[in-house]
């Protein structure tokens, strides 16, 4: 616990910082899988409802964040990896994990087992009522978001969420979550991650991990008009690839 990153985290975080800065995200050096083509991102695009308002930093979470839906749906089995929006209050990273959230509900989460369909196991966790589980001894519940096939924690260390017990909490559970779909939302830098537990920041950029940390302007404060604005349509589905 607040132990100040190690020289090989450090320079982790150099690395990442550089490139969520200057490179375009999500290069699958480590799964080579293919890049969304400009139609399949605006078709995720419409699907979540994400306006990107011609900013690079929104246009990056845009990205990244298809992509994960896009292979969480076709390539459920192959290689997994966690998706992780950094940054600040505004952006769209809740917007984002609860679009993951529905595509999961919609696209991912049934799966065929010989021959027959089973619902695969995933949880939608706000982190601040995680905790309070755990702080109520609901032991189930940290065992099932470890096991899970899915998971999503939105805001971890809000609040008194960055207690040293919650971040014990947060340690363990992504250790248990290694190769599993996740996506991960905070209001912080990885910086800040790294000075509550240097281990939990090397996890969320290593082995393939997406760490997206977009500092921008808060979507409140944006002059947006009405009719750019991106309605979700129900009967709309997102199409696969
Ligand atoms: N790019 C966007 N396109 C459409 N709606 C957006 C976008 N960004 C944010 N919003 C809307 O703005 C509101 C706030 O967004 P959201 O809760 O996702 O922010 P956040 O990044 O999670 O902020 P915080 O760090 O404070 O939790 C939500 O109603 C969301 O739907
Ligand atoms: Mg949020």
């Amino acid at each position: 616990m607040s132990q100040t990153p190690g020289q090989t985290v450090q320079r982790a975080l150099e690395q990442i910082k550089e490139r969520t800065m200057k490179e375009e995200p999500t290069t699958y050096k480590r799964f080579a899988r293919k890049k969304l083509t400009p139609e399949r991102l605006k078709q995720w695009q419409t699907w979540l409802h994400f306006n990107s308002c011609g900013d690079p930093e929104l246009a990056k979470m845009l990205r990244v964040a298809a992509t994960f839906n896009r292979d969480i749906c076709a390539d459920f089995w192959g290689p997994a990896y966690w998706l992780t929006f950094l940054g600040s209050s505004g952006t769209g990273k809740t917007h984002l994990a609860k679009g993951a959230w529905k595509v999961w509900q919609k696209k991912a989460q049934w799966r065929s087992i010989r021959g027959v369909q089973v619902p695969m196991d995933g949880y939608y966790w706000n982190w601040d009522r995680f905790i309070n589980e755990l702080r109520d001894r609901h032991h189930g519940v940290f065992q099932d978001a470890c096991r899970a096939k899915f998971l999503i924690l939105d805001d971890i260390g809000a609040g008194h969420t960055s207690s040293s017990f919650a971040i014990d909490k947060l340690y363990e559970l992504l250790n248990a979550r290694l190769d599993k779909w996740t996506i991960i939302t905070a209001n912080h830098k990885l910086e800040t991650i790294g000075d509550w537990d240097q281990r939990i920041a090397s996890r969320l950029i290593r082995n393939g991990n997406q760490c997206i940390e977009a500092v921008t302007q808060d979507y409140a404060t944006r002059d947006i008009p009405s009719q750019d604005a991106l309605g979700p349509s129900e009967g709309d589905q997102p199409s696969d690839g």
